[in-house]
């Protein structure tokens, strides 16, 4: 039987149906995340919306390749493009409005392969698997801002409910109520809610940390086989804007321009290693900050991208595309993550996948 038409039709039966089922849980997560920004322009990224593009190159440490045999960790320079992005899915730019950023980094290696790696601000997800998420969006629908009163803050403080800061000026739809509504009863989803409604706005790209939050499996030089995430530093340290003199609405790339012409700005790569009883496989439980982190490597950027559509708007990253020597871990949520991002690339017209080279 083997190799006729009939077999070949039986075998393909349950792959072709797992196939489209991934299919459409990857259509069903982007719909999910669209739902939540009423003003997304077609055409355009569903979330992370508007964003940078960068070029520069990477240095790996001299003990990066001890840890990860990988090929962007050898040693040698390996050009690098970077988007980044404020977390919104609106097409209207919100500089200064409190939001997570994004930091997201194509190495380009030999032989025309890439690997990219995709941080935000945020030290942990919102979610810890996919129903979840879906059910997290549903609760993050936007809804009309209220500013509670004087009186209504005095209430809150005597009650010892934690203050919950203005909403920028401008602002009138939010997401905000839902998500912390969703957070008092999801305890996973309470640190990075928390986290994100008090974040802020960094003065500039340069200038915050971003993390990959997820776990990655790395390959070692002696056969190791380790845990590991993901965390950029940048050199010039963190500092975000005054919340009571919020700028401008538009000020985040001129700010990377300026800072690039004068000097290129340097972003570290940090890799900090799991133990026994850290989780692998959930993106909403940070680790313990005393475990070992080890410098992998040094991103300069150089510059901002003269032609933004082809560098960065166009292209799509993905956290799944890997290489030899780092593995995906079970993590539900990165996994998913690999046919949202497909989907939603196709939805936007954006340029081929590795994944899907023939689209
Ligand atoms: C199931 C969970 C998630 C879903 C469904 C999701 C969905 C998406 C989608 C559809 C895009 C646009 C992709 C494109 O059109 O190229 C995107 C972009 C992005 N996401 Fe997620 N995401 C998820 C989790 C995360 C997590 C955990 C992070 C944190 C590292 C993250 C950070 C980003 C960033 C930084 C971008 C912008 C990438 C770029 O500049 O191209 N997302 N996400």
């Amino acid at each position: 039987m083997k190799g006729t038409a009939a077999n070949l039709e039986a075998n393909a039966g349950p792959a072709a149906a797992i196939a489209s089922a991934d299919d459409a849980i990857s259509r069903q997560l982007v719909d999910a995340v669209i739902a939540d920004f009423p003003d997304h322009a077609p055409g355009t990224r569903p979330v992370h919306t508007l964003g940078v593009g960068v070029q520069g190159h990477f240095v790996a440490s001299d003990v990066a390749r001890q840890f990860c045999v990988a090929e962007h960790f050898q040693g040698h320079q390996v050009p690098a493009t970077v988007r980044f992005s404020n977390g919104s899915g609106s097409p209207v730019r919100r500089d200064g409005w409190s939001d997570v950023r994004g930091m997201a980094t194509r190495f380009h290696l030999k032989d025309d392969a890439a690997t990219d790696l995709i941080a935000m601000t945020l030290g942990s997800f919102f979610s810890p698997t996919v129903a979840d998420f879906l059910a997290f969006c549903q609760a993050a629908r936007q809804t009309p801002v209220t500013v509670p009163s004087a009186w209504q803050k005095l209430l809150g403080m005597l009650q010892l409910k934690p203050p919950s800061p203005d909403p920028p000026p401008g602002q009138l739809m939010s997401g905000a109520a839902g998500t912390l509504a969703y957070a008092n009863a999801h305890r996973s989803a309470q640190m990075a809610v928390f986290d994100a409604g008090t974040i802020g706005a960094p003065v500039s790209y340069a200038r915050a940390s971003f993390h990959a939050v997820h776990t990655f499996m790395v390959l070692g030089a002696d056969g190791l086989r380790r845990p590991v995430r993901f965390s950029w530093q940048p050199v010039a340290g963190v500092a975000t804007t005054n919340p009571a003199a919020p700028p401008v609405d538009d000020y985040l790339n001129a700010e990377l321009q300026q800072r690039l012409q004068q000097w290129p700005a340097d972003m570290v790569l940090m890799m900090a290693i799991g133990e026994r009883g850290d989780a692998l496989a959930d993106p909403t439980r940070p680790w313990p900050a005393k475990r070992q982190r080890i410098v992998m490597g040094t991103l300069t950027l150089v510059q901002v991208a003269q032609d933004q559509q082809a560098v960065c708007e166009k292209i799509s990253f993905n956290p799944c595309r890997l290489l030899p020597g780092i593995e995906l871990s079970d993590d539900p949520i990165l996994r998913a993550r690999r046919g949202a991002y497909e989907t939603s690339r196709q939805m936007r017209g954006g340029t081929a996948c590795p994944f899907n080279p023939e689209a």
